[in-house]
Formats: C-alpha cells, structure tokens, sequence
C-alpha cells in the first residue's frame, strides 16, 4: 500500500506487525490495561505528524503482515515476515526498511532477522511502551526517528530505534517493563537520533548471515527443531529436563546462574540429554557481561547472547539441509 507519492523513485516500506504501537486503551490514561495491535500500520503512518520530512523525499509504502502482542510472537509470523521483508528488500528502488513491532521479545525478532535477511539495507524495528491511543504516546516518534535511519546512507543491517537510541540486533535487550526509555546495550547505543538527525557511535556493519538462512525461508515451521529455555534457580528440578527430552526436545538453552553455572540437580539430566542427541547450550542469567572462561562441561552458547537470542542461534544451526 503506497501512503506517500513523491517524485523520488526511491522508496522506504513499513511493515506491521502490531505491538504496543499499534494498540487502544479505553482511556487516554490508560497505560498498561490496553490492547497491543489494534491500529493498521497504514492508519499509523497518515496519522503522522512531520511524516514527509523524516522521509527526505522518499515515497513510502507500507504493509500489514501481522497484528499481535508480540508475547504471542511465532515462528510462522517470522517466517513470513523474513519473506515479506526480503519481497521488498530485494528490489532495487527500496533503500531501507522499518518493522513495527511490541517490544516483550522486539530483541528476539531482531536477532532472528539479522541472521536470515540476506541484505546490505538497513531493517530498523521500532516500537512504543504506550498505546496509540494516550495522552502522549511515544510510538509516533520512534516511527519518525526509524524513518529517519532507514534513509540514512550509513545506516546497515538490523537495528532497533527506541526513545531516540539506537542499538544493535546483538546487543540489544528490554530492561524495563514501563519505562519509554525500555531497551538498553550493555556496549552502548550504536548511535542517537536527535531532531530527525542521525548520529552514530561507529561505522555500521553488515550482519553476518547464518548458514542456515535459506532454509528458514522455505522449510514448513512445523518442521524447525524445537529449542527451549531453561533458567537454573535455586530449588531447580531435573523432572522437567527429563519431560522436555521424553516430549522430543531437539535443544534446551540453560541460563545459568553467575558465569554460567548450572544446579547440580539439573546438570546430570542435560549431561544425559546431550548423551540422548539434544543439543545444550549455556549462557548466563545476568543481564550483563559474557561468561569467561568454560565453566562447566557443558558447551556454551555463542558469547553475548542472551538466552532469548541463544534459543534463536541455536534453532539455526539445528536446522537441517
Ligand atoms: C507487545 O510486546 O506487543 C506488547 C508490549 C509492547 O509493545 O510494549
């Protein structure tokens, strides 16, 4: 759907997904009672102030591809949505990219797309901590601030806008439930966005593509290796390594506690499980820092990954050919 026309034949697409930015509250106070995706992304760009100049004589275009709460987040959605993403992607006249999307598991779509979007342009997902509807909701300008590093020459790979920062798939994750202010990198912003002015910390680099890429794409998500997330806590249970094997669990992220230790009751049932063909992987509870070192027998995930974004790697690399 084209919502801005200009003489430039360059254009920017917004993709929906819902999310808080898209969501209604009974009541222009109404800050954590509403409901996430609600509002069509195209309803949300033409009621936007200033749209034209964030858009630096871009023409824009917009598609709905999903309308949830992205605590409901799934693989059939990502698939499409890395297929509807690339649709657009891969011809010649788009420049850039912004995804709206809720913010509860933003950084997991984010990695995921990072590692199966085969391209040079920039892909910025934004979001808002308040509904569409409240007396002053953030979403309009995180959409103008993405609009503005999807233009931006420099700008590469996937990124997320929040707040005026910007951060990178890696690195970022949500650390507060209400603040506007919700996402945070423990390396710090890859940059700000100041007046529709972009300023970046560094040079942006092309991601790394995983291996795996062109199977997402094409393989039924029936048919993904099913990974999940365990967290070692005091009182853990080995009874529930051993139902997730017995159930056919193909991989099992641990987040362990401190520098990638596990609960000796658990560590005797993932030993068994990896005996068993499951593929474990270790990262760490904290929200900062990486583990150092190999703390335990059992192998670690890729350093500085959550276990969110762990969970994401290692249902990749599980994939099969
Ligand atoms: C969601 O993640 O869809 C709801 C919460 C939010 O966007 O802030």
């Amino acid at each position: 759907m084209q919502v801005v026309q200009t003489k430039k034949n360059q254009k920017v697409v917004v993709l929906g997904t819902g999310g808080t930015i898209a969501g209604t509250g009974r009541s222009a106070g109404d800050h954590t009672a509403y409901t996430a995706g609600q509002v069509s992304v195209q309803h949300l760009l033409e009621a936007l102030p200033g749209l034209e100049d964030s858009l630096q004589g871009h023409a824009l275009f917009c598609e709905q591809v999903a309308q949830l709460d992205s605590k409901d987040m799934d693989h059939v959605t990502w698939q499409s949505l890395a297929q509807r993403a690339l649709h657009w992607l891969n011809q010649a006249d788009v420049v850039g990219m912004v995804i709206t999307h809720g913010t509860d598991t933003l950084e997991e779509t984010a990695w995921f797309l990072q590692k199966v979007l085969d391209t040079h342009k920039p892909v910025v997902l934004t979001c808002a901590m308040r509904p569409a509807t409240a007396l002053a909701p953030d979403g309009p300008q995180n959409m103008l601030d993405a609009l503005a590093v999807a233009c931006h020459p420099q700008a590469r790979g996937v990124l997320v806008v929040c707040a005026g920062s910007i951060h990178g798939a890696g690195e970022v994750q949500k650390i507060h439930p209400y603040r506007l202010d919700a996402f945070a990198s423990e390396t710090g912003p890859r940059g700000w966005v100041e007046q529709g002015q972009v300023r970046w910390t560094g040079l942006c680099q092309a991601p790394e593509l995983h291996a795996r890429a062109p199977q997402v794409l094409t393989q039924a998500v029936t048919h993904w290796p099913w990974v999940e997330v365990l967290h070692s806590h005091a009182g853990a249970d080995e009874r529930r390594v051993r139902a997730l094997v017995a159930a056919g669990v193909n991989g099992l992220v641990v987040a362990g506690t401190g520098n990638g230790t596990v609960h000796q009751s658990l560590l005797g049932a993932l030993v068994q499980a990896q005996l068993q063909g499951v593929a474990v992987r270790v990262t760490s509870r904290c929200a900062q820092g990486q583990i150092v070192g190999q703390p335990g027998v059992l192998p670690l995930a890729p350093l500085g990954l959550n276990a969110y974004k762990a969970r994401v790697s290692l249902m990749l690399d599980l994939m099969v050919i």
